[in-house]
């Protein structure tokens, strides 16, 4: 997992009135702002007056409460509209934006001589261009240019902005203004090699998936069997996309290694993944992309075998100041209905408090939206246990997102077999941003109550938090296919690949026997699901944050906990709870 270990250290409020800024006029109300710029950034002065902005401003939507309501009326396997997904236009009634708002700030912004541009599906984000002068007046904001000191990356921002009273109905944020974008702080091939380091040996002979299962290092073989994942093809045009950003790009050369040696059973030569763009997003095939993209296409292609795969490759437009989660999010629910990919798998995460609440909220919003409409995203939790707060560097946990977002399922790590254990880099814990969902009262409530009195973490993190992961899969010694060599990967990075491989095929089972496909999981995980993973119940995940820092300890537990959730999947077991006979062979 290439998660986004960043150096900020600041603190970052969230608003309610007061403290207005030096600029603000009369009838300004400060909407946000941060005490300090971020570490790594050096603030060199006021951005030109007259230089461009490109600013995206979020309306409020019409109905946001109702749409998480949606969601769960379709997720929720006790609703008499179970897997009725809602369609691109019903989604779009919901997060539309009031006309009232969008009457009052197109008014406003005409009436300062600026005009917007729609940049999503529903309208209810809006872009514009304005220079600097005219939004530093309009937003009460001091845009300064901070110089990123290790890369020389400038970005332009404000530490606090403010809105117009009489507008503050209308606009729930302006981006980019106080949140500081994921610097690449090291280059493609410097995560490559790192990637090569983290590897024990290199197979210079891979070893075939017949042998020994398991003990050759994880394989297709190897997941097939520990899983029960069926190796026959797919019968219906199932969907699976992945998520590719920071321009590691899977290679169409290395499938056809991998699977010529790790899936002798299929036609190499005839099985393949579609690159689709987004922000710009070419497919250059460049060799030097880390294996993350590898990895991730090989255990999608190589496991859900003969499932449509889309890898969805960022490109060198991503201006959305967020690493391009915001503009995938919005790419994706622009799609219609039957370009959505119905599973999508991505092996990014980032330390959750880095971006400005009011942009998280609104990600993870968009996921709501994409999972109303039928689309299961899974994400990895992060390599990093319980994670390090780089903001307050105190020894509290350092939660990740998107894994902490309710509205997606968050897959951790174990290691060995027979019986798996929790993986000692698990990324796990609860989300400082989002509050526990109702879906998991009963089991996180469990966790909790469990280790009350006893636990060395005890106010080292947020129990009224939406805990992580949702469940684990193997995340160790992976072997990939990568720039003429055999790695061994480690990550939870490669367990979500393979748990979305599992859904996908367990999507084309339900089309078959004429069910709807499984969309947003966890209401059903943690009710009937919960009874078919398979708990893992030792092992743990640790970390140490500085070399003073106490190791951070978390250990896999009966039941669910922020190491391996409820446990490792089990496909035939996943076909009963569906209704579906697992002895009916593809
Ligand atoms: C956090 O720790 C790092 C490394 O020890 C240090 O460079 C940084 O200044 C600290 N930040 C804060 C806010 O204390
Ligand atoms: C094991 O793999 C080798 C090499 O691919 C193959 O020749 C052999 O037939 C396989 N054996 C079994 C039992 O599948
Ligand atoms: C990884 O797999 C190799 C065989 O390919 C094996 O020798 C090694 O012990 C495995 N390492 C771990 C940590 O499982
Ligand atoms: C997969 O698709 C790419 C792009 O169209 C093509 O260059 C490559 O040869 C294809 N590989 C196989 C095995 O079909
Ligand atoms: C980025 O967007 C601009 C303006 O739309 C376009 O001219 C340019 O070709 C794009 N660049 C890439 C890499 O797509
Ligand atoms: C499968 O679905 C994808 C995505 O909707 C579509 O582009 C593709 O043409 C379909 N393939 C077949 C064989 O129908
Ligand atoms: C703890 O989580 C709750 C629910 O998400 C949130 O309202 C609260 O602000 C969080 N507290 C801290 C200190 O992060
Ligand atoms: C984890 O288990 C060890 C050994 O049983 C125990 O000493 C430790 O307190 C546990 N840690 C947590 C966080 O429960």
């Amino acid at each position: 997992m290439l998660a986004l270990r960043l150096t900020f250290t600041l603190l970052l409020v969230r608003l309610c009135g007061a403290r207005p800024s030096s600029h603000a006029r009369r009838d300004l109300r400060v909407h946000a702002y941060r005490n300090v710029v971020p570490a790594g950034f050096a603030d060199v002065g006021p951005a030109s007056p007259d230089q461009t902005l490109t600013l995206r401003l979020a309306l409020a939507q019409s109905d946001p409460k109702g749409l998480i309501d949606a969601l769960y009326r379709v997720s929720d396997p006790a609703s008499p509209t179970y897997r009725h997904w809602l369609s691109k236009e019903q989604v779009a009634q919901f997060v539309a934006p009031k006309a009232e708002a969008a009457e009052a700030v197109n008014a406003w912004l005409e009436e300062n001589g600026l005009s917007a541009t729609s940049s999503s599906a529903a309208g209810d984000w809006i872009s514009f261009q304005v220079p600097v002068n005219k939004a530093n007046e309009l937003f009460g904001a001091e845009y300064n240019v901070y110089v990123h000191q290790e890369s020389g990356t400038q970005v332009v921002r404000t530490l606090s902005y403010s809105l117009p009273a009489s507008l503050q109905p209308h606009i729930d944020l302006v981006h980019p203004t106080i949140s500081f974008p994921d610097i690449k702080l090291e280059s493609s091939t410097t995560q490559a090699k790192r990637f090569i380091d983290d590897v024990p040996e290199r197979l210079i002979k891979p070893a075939h998936a017949n042998s020994t299962v398991c003990s050759q290092g994880t394989t297709p073989a190897c997941v097939q069997e520990l899983y029960n994942i069926p190796a026959a093809p797919v019968r219906n045009n199932v969907t699976l996309g992945v998520s590719v950003f920071y321009g590691n790009e899977p290679h169409y050369a290395y499938l056809t290694t991998f699977l010529e040696n790790y899936r002798t059973d299929v036609d190499a030569s005839k099985t393949n993944y579609t690159f689709v763009g987004w922000d710009g997003g070419v497919d250059t095939q460049n060799p030097f992309a880390t294996a993350e993209g590898d990895l991730d296409i090989q255990y999608t292609v190589g496991v859900a075998t003969g499932a449509y795969v889309t890898s969805y490759q960022e490109g060198g437009n991503v201006t959305d100041g967020v690493s391009g989660f915001l503009d995938e999010a919005l790419f994706l629910n622009a799609l219609d209905d039957s370009e959505l990919p119905q599973v999508l798998s991505t092996s990014y995460a980032h330390f959750e408090n880095n971006w400005d609440f009011d942009v998280t909220d609104k990600i993870c919003q968009a996921y709501a939206q994409l999972g109303a409409r039928g689309s299961t995203l899974v994400f990895a939790t992060g390599d990093a246990g319980a994670g390090c707060d780089f903001i307050t560097n105190t020894t509290d946990f350092g939660p990740n997102f998107p894994a902490s977002c309710p509205y997606i399922t968050a897959v951790g790590g174990t290691s060995g077999y027979y019986p798996e254990v929790g993986w000692t880099g698990s990324s796990g814990g609860f989300s400082n941003y989002f509050a526990r969902p109702w879906y998991q009262d009963t089991a996180v409530s469990a966790y909790l109550d469990k280790i009350s009195g006893t636990d060395p973490n005890a106010g080292r993190y947020n129990a009224s938090g939406r805990g992580f992961p949702d469940l684990a899969l193997k995340a160790d010694n992976y072997t990939v296919y990568d720039a003429g060599y055999w790695l061994h990967v480690f990550g939870t990075s490669a367990s979500c690949p393979v748990f979305a491989s599992m859904i996908t095929l367990l999507n084309d089972r339900l089309i078959s026997a004429g069910k709807p496909t499984v969309g947003f999981l966890n209401p059903w995980l943690y009710s009937e699901g919960s009874k078919v993973f398979t708990d893992v119940t030792a092992g743990s995940s640790s970390i140490r944050c500085s070399d003073d820092d106490p190791l951070r300890v978390l250990n896999a537990t009966e039941g669910w906990d922020p190491v391996t959730g409820l446990g490792t999947p089990d496909f035939d077991r996943l076909l009963d709870a569906f209704g579906l006979c697992s002895s009916v062979s593809n």
